[in-house]
C-alpha cells in the first residue's frame, strides 16, 4: 500500500512521507466548487488555489491584478468541495511583498476566511522575513523558484530561468534558504531539468515541477490547460489529457441547432 492510498486526508507530513520513500506527489490546480469536487474525487494529493486564477478565471494577461478577496473567494469555494486534498492557496501579489506584518494579515485572513490549509508564496531571500513571519502563526508555507509570474514585468518574458551559472547557484541557494526557513515544499516553475534534479537531491522537502524536469518529486499542471479548455497556451511542458474545449464547442453548436430546429425540448423532456 502506498503513502498516498493510505491518507484520508492529505497533510504536509505525507508530502514529506512521501519524498522519504520516492514516491511521487500529484498537484493540480483549482478554482471552483464543481471541477474541485471532480479533482479530489479522482484522487488528486493537493489541488493548488492559483493566482493564474487570474488568467484561467478573470482573463487577464497576468496575475499580477488578482486580489486578496478574490483569492479567497476562490479557495472557499475550493475548499467545500475537498475531502481528502491538500489545498494550497497562492498569495496575491502585492500582499507579501517587502511587508512581513501584511504578509502574516495576509495569510491569516486566507486561513480563518477559506478553510484553505497551507499558502504559497514566490520568491526566495527577498521574501524570507515574510516566510518566516507567516510561521510565526503555525501557517504551513510552500515557496515558488523559478519562473515567478508576479515578477513577469521584472523579467520581461515567460522563458526558462536559471539556465546561467549564476542564476542557477542563487536557486540553489534560495531553495535552502526556504528549507532553512521551514517552508515544508517549493515549486519549480520552468528551470532545466537537471538543475531541477540537482536542487531536489540536496533539499529534505518535497519539489513539485512544471516544466521542471521528471526529477522532482512531484508534479503541478494548471487544470484548465492539461484539460484542453485553455487553447492559446501551448508551452513545451504542458502535456493535454483531454480535449474538452472542442467537446465544449461541438456541445454547444449541437443544443444551439436543436433548440433553434425546436428539436429540443422533446416530449420525454417536457411536463
Ligand atoms: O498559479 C498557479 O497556477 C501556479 C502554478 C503554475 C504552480 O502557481
Amino acid at each position: 500500500m502506498t503513502i498516498a492510498s493510505r491518507a484520508k486526508k492529505v497533510t504536509t507530513h505525507t508530502l514529506h512521507e512521501m519524498k522519504q520513500v520516492g514516491e511521487k506527489i500529484t498537484m493540480l490546480t483549482s478554482y471552483d466548487y464543481s471541477l474541485a469536487r471532480l479533482v479530489d474525487g479522482a484522487g488528486i494529493d493537493v489541488i493548488l488555489v492559483g493566482d493564474s486564477a487570474s488568467n484561467v478565471m478573470a482573463g487577464n494577461d497576468t496575475t499580477v491584478p488578482i486580489t486578496l478577496d478574490h483569492m479567497i473567494y476562490h479557495a472557499q469555494c475550493v475548499v467545500k468541495a475537498v475531502d481528502r486534498a491538500l489545498v494550497v492557496v497562492d498569495m496575491p501579489f502585492g500582499t507579501y511583498q517587502g511587508d512581513s506584518k501584511n504578509a502574516l494579515d495576509s495569510a491569516i485572513r486566507i486561513m480563518k476566511e477559506t478553510g484553505g490549509h497551507a499558502v504559497k508564496l514566490e520568491g526566495g531571500m527577498e521574501i524570507l522575513d515574510s516566510v518566516k513571519r507567516i510561521m510565526t502563526a503555525g501557517i504551513p508555507v510552500m515557496g515558488h523558484l523559478g519562473l515567478t509570474p508576479q515578477s513577469i514585468y521584472k523579467f520581461g518574458t515567460y522563458t526558462v530561468r536559471a539556465k546561467e551559472d549564476l542564476e542557477a547557484s542563487r536557486l540553489l541557494a534560495d531553495a535552502k534558504a526556504l528549507e532553512e526557513a521551514g517552508c515544508f515544499s517549493i515549486v519549480f516553475e520552468k528551470i532545466p531539468a537537471d538543475l531541477a534534479e540537482r536542487v531536489t537531491k540536496q533539499l529534505t522537502i518535497p519539489t513539485i515541477g512544471i516544466g521542471a524536469g521528471v526529477e522532482c518529486d512531484g508534479q503541478v499542471l494548471v487544470l484548465h490547460d492539461m484539460l484542453g479548455i485553455t487553447k492559446d497556451f501551448s508551452p513545451r511542458f504542458l502535456r493535454r489529457y483531454a480535449d474538452l474545449g472542442t467537446a465544449i464547442d461541438t456541445s454547444v453548436k449541437s443544443y444551439i441547432k436543436d433548440v433553434r430546429n425546436s428539436d429540443f425540448p422533446n416530449k420525454d423532456e417536457e411536463y
